[in-house]
């Protein structure tokens, strides 16, 4: 135990329930993950709850695209991410929804709450909407041309061309994303939170010590202008909860989604004795919680989600953690590049705590992005995991295995060298703490570094040999793996399961901070076991080639895809000149064979005629077609594509298709007259 046991409640930000996890969210999973891990091992009680996000447009629309209710997509969802996130090691005490029985009830009380201290008024809004589809439009499913550039196809809320910001009333030719109609203006009556009445208290509470500096300085630039009244309601159809005494109103998204922090948190009080969601959750805890998010949901979290939290009479949080982005490579992720990776994909490959390690080995408390660059992700781990740390146990274990019985010598021989080793782990905690998980990381490498210095030294490889030597072999062993026993136990918070690996073949009990205070003498070890492999170089590419989307090549990406409303459509890619299209060679293909490609998700081998010459590609259509519809089909093909080599064959083009995706993914079939090899004009 602790001097004081702290009770503390953490959060990461709830996934939407209508994608899969990838690698840019993992960062924030398990930068949140290592933190808890280590609070755990000081003996606080912690406790960290998570939730699929599962309401809004988005959601509503991608289930009706699938054919399936929107709680069968989210129940789809739920078990994908569980999955992810368990075998990253994420480990949530909680992992709920929330489209769940406990966030109605919270949201209604919230929402009630706030109503009677006076915080939510109505107000008339003319809002585009698609007489189509009979549903008013969010900024996100309008496009049209921006007011200030011209340029076209711009989203409702901003111009990705110039950057300018706008009404989606302002934008020029707009239409539907959903129906490609003309939306027209309607009135409607919207639900607000009066966040300008928030705004004193606001004012105090983000710059009490709740944020970092730089955010806390950011959000004083909001209060400026004087903070914005926020919508909170969105008309049906909507996939959401309905408001109280508001027939078709509904709850917009982001204001059920904080609660779903509280829900979460109810749920796993019901389960669990040691908790009582009162005790967290009063206006005067003293009890601890804190949120950790991503750069582009500070607004969320420092400004509506305090404010709707005090105009219910709830604790507010204790701090606000915000992390940077993921870059890969240096650039964002691009799915062309292959470096846009799902959490499965990498799974497929690789070893969790690889990326853990070097998640680690670069995340520090501030909001700068985190580059994941995978020669250097390669080389770190192997160099710091498998060459440094788990070099100490082969180098040490199979000595004592064998000439001792497994038994650890009964005395310490290198007493001083240990108590460093442990006195170091107090500066670690500090680091640990305050989520300086980069400089920890070279600390605790250092005293790798240490460790291995005194095996070389002593060599007991070449001393083995000596006779006479039996009793300080066994010390030298001894002390390394006594070592390597405090080394596992600072990284335990990183890499779990490589620990407990370790704490089997050192025959222990599980850890905590404090349990490497004393060397373990005279103890018997049991038979090592190979913890950790290098990192191929073969496994990594597969993994950027299954990654690949090929029908992104042409297709412009944005590194991480717009969180609070997700796109239903890509951008058309930048402008090229005539000269350019027309080195393009399109001519009519039957598709004469198509198979699937074993190890590929994506991909189906299409055997292609052009009239004089038969073409290999590698489609990435699978998730629309089955093989056997496609043959005798015709298709329009690039056909002088350069050759690809894949890590499945080699790749003579491009199979034109069309659609947004998914199942919903057309190759243009020709009408009849068309033959093999015709070219396309
Ligand atoms: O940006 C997002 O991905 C949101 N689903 C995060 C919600 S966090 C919280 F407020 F619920
Ligand atoms: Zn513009």
């Amino acid at each position: 135990m602790p001097n004081k046991q702290r009770h503390i409640l953490v959060t990461s930000a709830l996934p939407y329930a209508n994608g899969s996890i990838h690698l840019g969210h993992l960062v924030e999973y398990i930068q949140t993950d290592i933190w808890v891990r280590f609070m755990k091992m000081q003996g606080h009680q912690c406790v960290y709850v998570c939730a699929d996000d599962a309401h809004g447009t988005p959601i509503m629309l991608n289930a009706r695209k699938l054919g399936i209710t929107p709680e069968q997509l989210i129940a789809n969802t739920d078990k994908e991410h569980r999955a992810d996130f368990a075998e990253f090691n994420i480990g949530f005490d909680n992992f709920h929804s929330t489209h769940s029985d406990e966030n109605r009830e919270l949201a209604e009380l919230i929402y009630n709450r706030n109503v009677e201290n006076g915080f939510i008024d109505t107000k008339e809004v003319e809002q585009f909407f698609d007489e189509k589809e009979d549903m008013f439009l969010p900024d996100r499913f309008i496009k049209g041309d921006c007011p200030k550039c011209k340029s076209p196809d711009q989203y409702g809320d901003n111009c990705e061309v110039c950057g300018a910001t706008y009404d989606a009333t302002e934008l020029k030719n707009p239409y539907s994303v959903i129906s490609g109609e003309k939306p027209v203006l309607k009135p409607s009556e919207h639900y607000f939170f009066k966040l300008s009445k928030a705004q004193p208290m606001l004012e105090k509470w983000t710059q009490s010590g709740t944020l970092q500096s730089g955010i806390a300085k950011k959000v004083t630039e909001w209060f400026k202008d004087g903070l914005k009244d926020w919508d909170i309601s969105r008309d049906a159809p909507y996939f959401g909860f309905e408001i109280p005494n508001a027939p078709k109103k509904y709850f917009y998204v982001w204001f059920d989604a904080p609660i779903g922090y509280l829900a979460s948190f109810k749920n796993l009080c019901e389960k669990r004795d040691d908790l009582d969601f009162e005790t967290y959750w009063n206006e005067d805890s003293d009890y601890e919680v804190y949120h950790f998010i991503g750069k582009d949901i500070v607004n969320h979290h420092t400004l509506f989600w305090p404010a709707m939290l005090e105009a219910a009479q709830f604790r507010k949080p204790t701090a606000v953690n915000v992390h940077g982005y993921l870059t890969v490579n240096g650039t964002k992720m691009s799915k062309s590049r292959g470096t846009f990776i799902n959490a499965r994909t990498y799974l497929k490959q690789l070893n969790p705590e690889y990326l853990r390690y070097y998640y680690a080995a670069k995340l520090s408390s501030g909001v700068e992005d985190l580059d994941l660059n995978l020669e250097d992700f390669s080389a770190r781990v192997n160099s710091d995991l498998v060459g440094k740390v788990v070099n100490i146990a082969s180098r040490c274990a199979g000595f004592i295995k064998k000439k001792y019985a497994g038994k650890l010598s009964a005395t310490c021989t290198e007493q001083a060298k240990y108590d460093d080793f442990v006195k170091a782990g107090k500066s670690i905690a500090e680091l640990y703490e305050q989520r300086e998980f980069s400089t920890a990381i070279r600390q605790i490498m250092a005293l790798a570094d240490q460790a291995n210095q005194y095996i070389d030294a002593q060599k007991p490889w070449v001393i083995v040999k000596q006779e006479g030597n039996e009793q300080l072999v066994q010390d030298v062993c001894s002390v390394g793996l006594n070592l390597f026993r405090i080394l596992v136990c600072y990284l335990k918070p990183v890499i779990p399961t490589l620990t407990e690996q370790s704490e089997t073949f050192l025959n222990i009990e599980p850890m905590n901070w404090e349990s490497i205070n004393t060397p373990l003498l005279d103890h018997t070890i049991n038979k090592f076991k190979p913890l950790m492999t290098r990192i191929e170089q073969e496994k990594v590419d597969a993994m950027v080639e299954d990654s690949k989307d090929s029908l992104a090549e042409t297709t412009k990406h944005k590194g991480q895809p717009p969180k609070s409303e997700q796109r239903v459509s890509d951008e058309i890619a930048a402008e090229i000149e005539f000269e350019d299209f027309a080195k393009v060679d399109l001519r009519i293909a039957k598709i004469v064979k198509a198979e699937h490609v074993e190890g590929a998700d994506k991909l189906l081998q299409l055997t292609l005629d052009i009239g004089d010459q038969t073409k290999n590609v590698f489609a990435g259509i699978k998730s629309a077609y089955q093989p056997e519809d496609l043959e005798g089909k015709l298709t329009v093909m690039v056909a002088n594509l350069k050759p690809r080599k894949m890590r499945f064959g080699l790749s003579e083009g491009m199979v034109l298709a069309a659609g947004p995706g998914g199942k919903d993914l057309w190759i243009l079939s020709p009408d009849e007259g068309a033959k093999p090899g015709m070219k396309v004009k």
